[in-house]
């Protein structure tokens, strides 16, 4: 079929009738057509935009992709589409209607929310006819399959929330060109493949990315991760290649929560790390960093929580982050840490266990602190990665 139309009102005007040929050949459209707007017959709309007519191109367009879409879902055992008949669409459930921001005298569909509706199905191509919305939630459904490239015409989509559903396949390329998206979720579907640089670019600039719980590829580089200008960066349970950058910290202005846990980082800390001070939330654990636990971290002043555990950390914990004024949970468990200040004992969560500190209790055994003694020290690149096999 023929790529949807651009987001001009006259293509899409011409891509509608294409898609209307196409539609009359299914048995999708049973309700009739339409009517020409104004519509005399029209009862009361919703009462922020009492005064808009509910008949217009553009809500002609949506009524097309709203049928298509619930003729693709096998199914709705909340009946949440079941509602979904009849030319006016802004009345089915999950269905938002606002006026046209680039015309206040057009209603439009500015958002569907379909959330937590187990709903079964896929996202057909002519979802891209609803080039006006804004916010599309169907978190907690089974929606398989991709996200069709007619998508590139939601120029205004701001946020993307289709986490924990069936999707599959690579990174939706066409998401790093939508010139208003800043809020995408993508977690726990099947997703596969590298996840694009372009992802953490300054010119998608997302607010927050959340790609835990797919199967993507990152690859860490001072290109890539550290561009971005989220507050929120959730990669857990994702394959990271790469070391951390020293570069970490040109996030600064704008990080907030950095969640790369379970990832299979090798590398060091950086201490570049410490110039996050809006960092509130930090989770590294349960990746193959190692080396010490930079002191710098104590400069991250906004710090709430701060996990490391099960890692290959050495050394003493520095002082400095149990300082933090912030902080109220600090895991450190599962590393080989030798010592930790009494500083720490003050801070409210605190995990310590499993580590080397004399006379302390939950730790290792003596004989694995000892044989990590004696493994060859670990050197860290300037690149931040762990240098094995130092001259
Ligand atoms: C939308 O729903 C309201 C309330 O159920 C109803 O009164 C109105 O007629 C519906 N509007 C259209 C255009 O179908
Ligand atoms: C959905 O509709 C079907 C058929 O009308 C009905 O049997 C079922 O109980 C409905 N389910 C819910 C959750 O309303
Ligand atoms: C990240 O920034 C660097 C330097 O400004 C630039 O060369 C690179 O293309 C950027 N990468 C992305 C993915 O935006
Ligand atoms: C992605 O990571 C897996 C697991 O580490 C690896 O087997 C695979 O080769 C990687 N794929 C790419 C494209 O890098
Ligand atoms: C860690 O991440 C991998 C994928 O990279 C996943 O298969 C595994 O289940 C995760 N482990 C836990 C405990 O969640
Ligand atoms: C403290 O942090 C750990 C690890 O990040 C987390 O599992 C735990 O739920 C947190 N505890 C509290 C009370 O916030």
């Amino acid at each position: 079929m023929a790529p949807l139309s651009g987001p001009t009102s006259k293509t899409r005007k011409s891509a509608l009738r294409h898609v209307l040929l196409l539609c009359l050949l299914l048995p999708c459209i049973s309700q009739p057509l339409p009517a020409p707007s104004p519509s005399p017959t029209a009862a009361a709309p919703p009462a922020a935009t009492l005064h808009l007519s509910p008949f217009n191109d553009r809500l002609d367009a949506a009524y097309v992709a709203l049928q298509a879409w619930k003729h693709a879902i096998i199914e709705d055992p909340k009946n949440l589409t079941a509602d979904w008949c009849g030319p006016f669409v802004c009345n089915y459930t999950g269905v938002f209607c606002t006026a046209a921001l680039d015309d206040p005298h057009i209603l439009t569909v500015a958002g569907i929310d379909l959330n937590h509706g187990r709903i079964a199905g896929f996202l057909p191509d002519h979802i891209g006819l609803l080039a006006d919305v804004a916010l599309i939630h169907l978190n907690s459904n089974r929606f398989h399959g991709t996200l069709p490239p007619s998508m590139q015409h939601m120029r205004l989509l701001y946020e993307l929330d289709i986490s924990n559903n069936l999707f599959s396949g690579g990174f939706p390329s066409f998401l790093t060109s939508l010139p208003s998206l800043k809020y995408l979720d993508l977690r726990f579907n099947k997703f596969d493949g590298e996840l694009p640089d372009a992802v953490f670019g300054r010119q998608l600039s997302l607010d927050a990315l959340f790609a835990n719980n797919n199967r993507f590829n990152v690859t860490l580089s001072s290109k890539s991760l550290t561009n971005s200008t989220a507050s929120v960066i959730v990669l857990a349970n994702t394959e990271l290649a790469g070391c951390l950058p020293p570069s970490i910290g040109d996030m600064a202005d704008t990080l907030v929560e950095l969640i790369l846990l379970n990832t299979s980082i090798s590398s060091c800390i950086p201490p570049e790390i410490g110039k996050l001070k809006k960092l509130r939330v930090l989770d590294l654990s349960r990746n193959e960093l190692a080396g010490e636990l930079p002191e710098s971290v104590g400069d991250m002043e906004s710090l709430e929580v701060l996990n490391v555990g099960y890692n290959q950390l050495s050394g003493v914990v520095p002082e400095s982050i149990c300082l933090l004024p912030k902080l109220k949970n600090l895991t450190v468990a599962g590393n080989y840490f030798c010592g930790e200040p009494v500083s720490c004992l003050h801070i409210p969560v605190r995990d310590d266990r499993m580590n080397c500190i004399p006379e302390w209790p939950h730790q290792r055994t003596h004989e694995e602190c000892i044989a990590f003694e004696h493994r060859p020290p670990v050197h860290c690149g300037a690149d931040g990665c762990i240098v094995h096999h130092p001259l």
